[in-house]
């Protein structure tokens, strides 16, 4: 499973990619505000940054819904660099225009997929990625994970070629669980990425292991 770093803040992405373990980077409108990034030129400078300092996909999202506009937008962000991945959201125009992306050669990531059907509606238009939004079905009281499981099935069973991007991630446990449902890739903020280092077990070895080893000196 790759590991994708769901945060347009430079720091968080020098800080994962130092680890060695960083496969790509995915952002969103409020995450980029959130950075303070600003006008057409700021976003696609914010991007192209974004790019020179990650060996791998980034997702740059349209946020328009209508069809011109949305090939307006993504012919753009596939200019700023190669590794750009097109976020597309998942409504009508939007099936129409990852189809016509997929066709002229540039990459696209179905963003807002909370089901199962709009999961194979990616798929037939060809999307590189589907962004299944796990945190977000957990917070209404269901369980994210179940639709990765059931997406990774569809997929396999069908043969297609859409890679599962789960997204949304609230916490550790949600990266293992995706990882054991067979997600192609995990994006999430960096918290959780690092949380998965914490063991109490680890800490209490730790403290032991430097103890002891005064000892020998
Ligand atoms: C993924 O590509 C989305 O940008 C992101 O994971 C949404 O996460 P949130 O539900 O924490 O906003």
């Amino acid at each position: 499973m790759k590991f994708f770093l769901d945060t347009a803040n430079l720091a968080q992405i020098r800080e994962a990619n130092e680890l060695g373990i960083l496969d790509g980077v995915t952002t969103n409108p409020t995450l980029m505000s959130k950075e303070g990034v600003k006008g057409e030129a700021g976003v696609m400078n914010h991007y192209r940054t974004i790019c020179e300092m990650v060996h791998g996909d980034v997702s740059a999202e349209v946020f328009s819904t209508d069809f011109d506009e949305i090939i307006k937008e993504g012919k753009k962000l596939a200019a700023i660099h190669p590794n750009i991945v097109v976020k597309v959201p998942i409504v009508k125009d939007g099936v129409k225009a990852m189809k016509w992306f997929t066709d002229h050669g540039i990459r696209t990531n179905c963003t807002l997929v909370f089901s199962a059907g709009q999961a194979i509606l990616c798929a037939k238009a060809g999307a590189a990625y589907v962004s299944p939004f796990i945190g977000r079905i957990d917070d209404s009281g269901w369980d994210g994970v179940q639709l990765v499981e059931q997406i990774v099935r569809i997929y396999k069973v069908q043969g297609f070629k859409t890679q599962v991007l789960a997204a949304s991630i609230r916490n550790p446990n949600h990266i293992i669980r995706c990882a054991e449902a067979g997600a192609d890739v995990c994006t999430c903020p960096l918290e959780p990425l690092l949380g998965l280092l914490k063991h109490p077990l680890t800490d209490i070895g730790l403290a032991k292991f430097a103890a002891d080893a005064k000892k020998t000196e």
